[in-house]
């Protein structure tokens, strides 16, 4: 089923809304505003998705064996919660250490309060950007929108070190990857083609328009209004 399919059968996204719904009283989404957090502190870069793309991702995923999901820049936790409620070994990346304190503090509510199964949902501060790793910056302003906020959260040099070790993590094993766009779209599709698995699969929501290129071993499965995609690793 097509992201358009899925979108236009009332019944089922009406299903997938109610859920949705129903687990944000569970997530408690006060967090949020209470800690400055996804809604923008100084120098930070936040959002959480619109419940629309949460439940045009989950009618792709509802016939997917639960496996493991990145959230690269995971904000307050709230996508890689729901991917733990859902049986998915769930983790997320953030440089934001406020985001990360209220992502963890937000776990240890859900998995207290029996929301999530121990140890289904794991964040790390840092940069999802492995050091190795060459980040295109661009010449055009408009397409770094957020350079000069992720220059304040010191990228290239992150005091937390490498966040994929302290999940015990490697790119290579994850399943399904999500990225909420505040990096250039190119950056993250190099990152997917050149680290993801054979059939691993990225949803990206993008938030700006940026100029790319599709590596030639990923294919565009299917988008959705021109902000929602899904692209597939050969
Ligand atoms: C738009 S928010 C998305 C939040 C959440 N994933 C969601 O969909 O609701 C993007 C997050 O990415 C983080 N971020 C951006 N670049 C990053 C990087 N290179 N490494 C780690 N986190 C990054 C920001 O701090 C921010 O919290």
């Amino acid at each position: 089923m097509t992201l358009n399919e899925a979108l236009s059968d009332d019944v089922r996204i009406r299903r997938l809304w109610k859920e949705l719904q129903e687990e944000d009283r569970i997530l408690d989404l006060g967090y949020r505003t209470k800690n400055n957090c996804v809604i923008g502190t100084k120098g930070g870069i936040h959002g959480h998705n619109n419940v629309v793309f949460q439940a045009a991702i989950w009618s792709q995923l509802e016939s997917y064996p639960s496996g493991t999901f990145l959230d690269l820049g995971s904000g307050g936790g709230e996508i890689v919660i729901r991917f733990a409620r859902k049986g998915w070994q769930s983790y997320g990346i953030d440089f934001c250490f406020n985001c990360y304190q209220v992502a963890q503090e937000e776990i240890a509510r859900c998995e207290e309060e029996g929301h999530i199964p121990q140890g289904k949902a794991k964040i790390a501060w840092g940069n999802f950007f492995p050091p190795e790793f060459p980040v295109f910056q661009s010449q055009d302003r408009t397409e770094d929108s957020f350079r000069k906020d992720i220059a304040n959260h010191l990228r290239d040099n992150h005091p937390s070190g490498n966040p994929y070790s302290r999940l015990g993590i490697a790119l290579a094993e994850i399943d399904v990857w999500y990225h909420y766009q505040v990096e250039r779209r190119e950056n993250i599709l190099r990152l997917f083609a050149e680290y993801a698995k054979s059939g691993a699969e990225l949803f990206f929501i993008s938030s700006f328009r940026d100029t790319f290129t599709v590596p030639a071993n990923l294919t565009l499965e299917d988008s959705f209004e021109g902000v929602l995609f899904r692209y597939k690793k050969s």
